[in-house]
């Protein structure tokens, strides 16, 4: 049987990137998809070979279910919004994953702006932060459980050169995470992170096609290379699935061995 026959979830940031794969590969794991981001088309950036196609339309178009909902994830109301038409447009929530996320340059702190600073915590950790506290709320009126997982990065783990603003954003994401598996256990909601380093998504094209960059990131990396939407997609599925069911407040680094250094 699919993993996730009969479930219902929610992907924010899914029109690229993790976000993409993510809901693709939940689709297509038997789960009911409700995708959103603050755009429907995908970013131009990415790597997507279907590019051209929306993430609800590709999933669509390939068998499965799914529906687009417009959400800033830093806008509460929008955030509630979205829990919202998931439930009545598929009758409960059993999934969220919270996948926004931005970066928006390479800087240290003292070359960092206020804009930059607020804009990186809004959607990093106020976005994740709402995303948990609407699902919660669903999820708890539901009464039997479900599972909340947070696209965290191994610059919530450790600190990265030049991403001050990422790396603190990414470090409350971790932290909340564990915070919420302890107050949610007993309702059966497992809250996890996934910690991946870098990949070859919109986000990343102006470093991965920088060979300096590229070739900074294979060698501090034990196992040499970046890693891959599907693969972040393929730990989201598992984390998400009732494989998954004694496993909360992990934060689980997909970093081909960075963080083990
Ligand atoms: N790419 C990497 O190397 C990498 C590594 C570790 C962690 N991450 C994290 O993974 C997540 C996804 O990153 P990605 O590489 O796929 O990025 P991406 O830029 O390719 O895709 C992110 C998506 O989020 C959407 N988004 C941005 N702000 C939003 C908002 N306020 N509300 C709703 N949607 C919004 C964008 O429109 C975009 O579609 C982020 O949280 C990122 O920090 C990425």
């Amino acid at each position: 049987m699919e993993k996730l026959a009969g479930k219902v979830a929610v992907v924010t940031g899914s029109s690229s990137g993790f976000g993409r794969a993510i809901a693709k590969a939940f689709a297509a794991s038997g789960a009911k998809v409700v995708c959103s981001d603050v755009r429907k088309e995908a970013r131009p950036e990415g790597y997507e070979t279907d590019i051209n196609l929306s993430t609800d339309e590709a999933i669509r178009k390939a068998g499965g279910d799914a529906i687009f909902v417009k959400c800033d994830v830093t806008k509460e109301a929008e955030v509630k919004a979205l829990v919202d038409a998931a439930v009545k447009k598929y009758g409960k929530l059993d999934i969220i994953m919270n996948n926004a996320g931005v970066f928006t340059r390479m800087a240290k702190i003292h070359e960092c702006t206020e804009d930059e600073y607020e804009f990186t915590m809004g959607v990093n950790i106020k976005g994740v932060w709402n995303g948990c506290k609407y699902a919660i709320a669903q999820m708890l009126n539901q009464g039997n459980g479900g599972k909340v997982i947070n696209l965290v990065s191994i610059g919530g783990l450790v600190g990265l050169a030049n991403e001050p603003a990422y790396c603190a954003s990414k470090g409350a994401a971790a932290n909340l995470t564990r915070q919420l598996a302890i107050d949610y256990g007993p309702d059966k909601i497992t809250v996890n992170g996934i910690c991946p380093n870098y990949a070859p998504t919109a986000m990343c094209r102006p470093y991965y096609e920088d060979e300096g960059v590229k070739k900074y990131v294979e060698d501090v990396t034990p196992l040499g290379r970046w890693v891959t939407a599907e693969e972040i997609a393929k730990l989201a599925v598992y984390l998400a699935s009732g494989d998954a069911d004694y496993i909360t407040g992990a934060l689980i680094p997909i970093d081909g061995g960075y963080t083990a250094r």
